[in-house]
């Protein structure tokens, strides 16, 4: 998708489609105004009429309009300005860029909305915007073999003035490389097991490494077996699929920089193993690997937008499955820091396949770690479908986090690390047990991952629920999400204002 900025009035600008986005019951600013006015008062009167409310993202099409030279008129509505950020803003126009992509003529005019009070300055609208109908505009049908959507060849992005177009233009170009990140993560997230296991995710993320210039080492069950990861490798066992680790370094900093670890649970099928899930709790299961594909997005977004941090990824890859050589309840595996852990669910294996992965990370010196798992039903059931749950071992490090999804307007909130929740995972014959009682469950899984993350800054984020949406809505296609993309890249590289 090609992006640029221009500037200009919207009636003269050519495209299949011209998007606008309006604000509820506010008066139309001067670009508004200037439309409204070529359309001879007709957005005033579909206002009036009740047809055109500026509700959040609700849309209303309207093809053939004599007035403007783009072929058709898309307004999508904002909400009141008063309350627009960039989570708002990323909804409206994905939703319209969902809508505009389901016709196959794919060119794209959109003007960059002016938000009152400086709540956000217009690089920031424009590169949400973009990374928004970079996201909106590809649909799930990878298999389908007749294409459902039509993603857009060139996005022309219209700003009232003149002056800072370069600025705005990296601004664009910018959003548009978060918006790819995502669009790679809920690729990965839709192929089913069957294409993406650990060996192809390892040869796909090795290639994109390669593309994007990042170091990466891919670890297989003989250097696995050499890091003594026997947590990771029990859970492998079951598989006729051989696990892999793959750790990535992206140099964006000096040398002696600070270095951000991202470790993501790579589970690219999770029957449950001998604790086998039913049937409707694994249908969903491809998507296991969805915080592997998030630190895969990230890392490339990363090394494409140069920023200026040094990162190190890891992902463990796994299959957890059924047969003769699956991992059973009661073994005691030993972790790569010497931790034995009673297994006595197969099916809370997320967290042995990250026990391995993060104490491997946490001995390569870095300074502060997020791992990113699907990893508990329980933290679905606490905070819903949409909402990522946080963990923490240092509440400033935390902060950072919680502070950088806030702006980059993705949903998260912080679950309790108690102490006593540990009582739970007491084993009389390991030092630990994988699982514990029922309630609290997402506290439970993070005080077990906090055992293997050694001494430095740490936050989990629980993305089971955000992850993958089961159905569709207008506003987004069902499927893998590319959830944590843009607040990862948002915390690498703030943004000049909340
Ligand atoms: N991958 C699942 C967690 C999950 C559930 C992700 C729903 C997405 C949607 C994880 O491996 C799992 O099975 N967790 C168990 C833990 C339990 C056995 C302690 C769970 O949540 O039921
Ligand atoms: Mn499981
Ligand atoms: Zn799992």
């Amino acid at each position: 998708m090609e992006c640029h900025v221009s500037a200009g009035s919207l009636p003269g600008v050519a495209a299949d489609w011209l998007i606008v986005g309006v604000g509820q019951s506010d008066e139309f600013d001067e670009s508004l105004r200037t439309l409204d006015e070529a359309l001879d008062g007709q957005m005033t009167r579909l206002r009036e009429a009740g047809d055109l409310t500026g509700k959040l993202a609700e849309t209303l099409t309207l093809p053939d309009v004599a007035a403007i030279t783009a072929k058709r008129l898309l307004l999508v509505g904002l909400g009141p300005l008063a309350k627009v950020d960039r989570g708002t803003l990323h909804k409206a126009f994905a939703t319209a860029a969902m809508a505009a992509s389901k016709q196959s003529e794919r060119s794209v005019a959109c003007l960059v909305p002016s938000i009152p009070d400086d709540r956000l300055d217009d690089t920031t609208a424009a590169h949400e915007l973009a990374a928004a109908l970079t996201v909106g505009c590809v649909g799930p049908g990878l298999y389908q073999k007749e294409p459902k959507r039509f993603p857009f060849t060139s996005v022309t992005f219209v700003v009232p003035q003149e002056d800072r177009l370069a600025e705005l233009d990296a601004a664009v170009a910018a959003g548009a490389i978060v918006g790819d990140a995502i669009n790679l993560v809920r690729e990965l997230v839709n192929r089913p097991a069957a294409d993406v296991y650990p060996e192809t995710f390892a040869q796909r993320a090795a290639q994109l490494a390669r593309e994007a210039g990042i170091e990466c080492d891919v670890l297989d069950e003989t250097r696995l077996t050499q890091e003594r990861m026997g947590s990771l490798l029990a859970v492998s066992a079951g598989s006729v699929r051989p696990p892999r680790v793959v750790v990535f370094r992206y140099q964006g900093a000096g040398e002696g920089q600070p270095v951000t670890a991202l470790v993501g649970k790579g589970v690219t099928f999770d029957s449950g193993g001998l604790s086998l899930k039913p049937t409707a709790s694994m249908s969903t299961m491809k998507a296991d690997m969805a915080g592997a594909a998030t630190v895969l997005g990230v890392m490339t977004a990363a090394a494409r937008l140069k920023l200026p941090v040094n990162i190190l990824g890891a992902v463990g890859l796994v299959e957890n499955m059924v047969s003769g050589s699956s991992y059973k309840l009661g073994d005691v595996l030993t972790a790569r820091n010497g931790v034995t852990i009673e297994v006595l669910n197969t099916d809370a294996e997320g967290r042995l396949v990250l026990a391995d992965v993060l104490s491997y990370v946490a001995d390569q010196n870095v300074d502060r770690m997020i791992d990113l798992a699907t990893l508990t039903g329980a933290c679905v059931v606490a905070l819903g479908e949409d909402v990522t749950g946080a963990f923490t071992n240092d509440q400033s490090w935390c902060d950072e986090v919680l502070a950088a999804a806030q702006r980059a307007g993705e949903p998260m909130w912080q679950l309790p690390m108690h102490d006593f929740f540990n009582e739970q995972l007491e084993s009389d014959v390991a030092d630990v047990k994988n699982v514990g009682k029922r309630w609290g469950g997402a506290s439970i899984a993070a005080k077990f991952l906090e055992r293997f993350v050694g001494e430095g800054s740490w936050v989990h984020l629980d993305i089971a629920g955000p992850a993958f949406a089961e159905s569709g809505t207008a506003h987004r296609d069902s499927g893998g999400t590319g959830a944590m993309v843009r607040t990862l890249v948002e915390l690498l590289a703030p943004s000049s204002r909340p």
